[in-house]
């Protein structure tokens, strides 16, 4: 064994599965794409905005993620934060990235879906290119607003389906369960999207086991709170639907007291097929690795134990079965060497 657990994360060959691509925007492109926009910000310097991201809870969160996305105007726009998104995670090791986008934060100021997708996807195609890091997008719907305007979001994003691979489900979650969504998602379905949501980060697992059995949800995104139902920890072990856990978002939002405290270490050892992810990395303390570091400390995992959460983001991704085997031996070999 040589060199620190740190570096050993750094190597680790490894997917990110749930990504905010919003919450990618660091304060310096902000004040950036401000500038280039001629939009006004309501913070006087970039140290301000950094200033402003203590939260309280998840809605406290969104109200600065949704007021500082208005300065992606352009194709390019979107095209410059997914590159630098894409940059910092290949830094972070990463292989593969299934990317979340918000259309109707933007689509409602008018911004039209072509720029959004289309900013995004050269970016995806460039890291491919260049960096044999690949990609799926993910579409999803703001679950605050009403089942309309998810259905006329989807209809807007059909001109684009070849380049998206699923839909997803976003923004305030208590008060807003699954069921509200459940013919959004059974049409997206039957156009062939894959189905995700987020569930039980501030919502009850009860919106878990909804997400599963009203959306036919093919991941749950967080999940943290199935925790509270044993036969719902049973039934993710025995489905292995997997959980896409964000530890430093779950703290910086307070959706645990600390993270020695959160349940990652109880749903790995009940079986469930966790993963580990950034969420929203410029908000929330840092990327991927970040997360992977602060995870290895809390709770002292091993090499071994690192390198299974590594070979899970793959297992649980939708890479097809070939690449699949590709990258699971990728990360064998890696932690083989040590
Ligand atoms: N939860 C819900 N909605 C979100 C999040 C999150 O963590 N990040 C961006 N939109
Ligand atoms: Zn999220």
């Amino acid at each position: 064994m040589s060199g620190t657990i740190e570096h050993f994360i750094d190597g680790l060959p490894k997917a990110e599965l749930h990504l905010h691509i919003e919450g990618t925007l660091e304060p310096e492109m902000v004040f950036a794409l401000a500038e280039r926009n001629g939009l006004k910000l309501p913070y006087a310097s970039i140290e301000a905005l950094r200033a402003a991201y203590r939260f309280k809870d998840l809605q406290d969160f969104l109200n600065l993620y949704y007021q500082a996305a208005q300065v992606l105007v352009t194709e390019r726009d979107f095209f410059d934060l997914t590159r630098a998104y894409l940059a910092r995670a290949a830094a972070d090791g990463v292989r593969h990235a299934e990317i979340f986008f918000d259309p109707q934060t933007h689509t409602k100021r008018g911004v039209p879906m072509a720029a959004v997708v289309d900013g995004i996807v050269a970016a995806l195609a460039e890291a491919e290119r260049e960096r044999g890091l690949t990609s799926r997008l993910i579409l999803c719907f703001l679950r605050d607003l009403d089942a309309a305007d998810a259905m006329a979001t989807l209809d807007a994003a059909l001109p684009f389906r070849r380049h998206i691979a699923g839909v997803g489900l976003d923004s305030a979650e208590a008060g807003n369960p699954p069921a509200k969504f459940a013919e959004v998602f059974q049409r997206a379905r039957a156009l062939g999207f894959k189905g995700v949501a987020h569930a039980g980060e501030e919502g009850p697992a009860a919106y878990v086991t909804a997400a599963l059995d009203d959306l036919g949800a093919l991941r749950i995104d967080h999940g943290v709170r199935s925790i509270d139902d044993a036969a719902l920890v049973e039934r993710l072990a025995r489905s292995q639907v997997p959980l896409t856990v964000c530890p430093l978002s779950n703290q910086y939002l307070r959706v645990t007291p600390d993270l020695s405290r959160h349940p990652l270490r109880e749903l790995m050892a009940a079986g469930v097929l966790v993963t580990i992810n950034s969420d929203d990395p410029a908000y929330f303390g840092g990327y991927v690795n970040a997360n992977y570091r602060a995870v290895q400390k809390a709770f002292d995992l091993s090499r071994a134990e690192l390198a299974g959460l590594a070979r899970a983001s793959f297992a649980a991704s939708w890479l097809d079965a070939g690449a699949k085997a590709k990258r699971i031996a990728e990360v064998e070999a890696y932690a083989a060497a040590g």
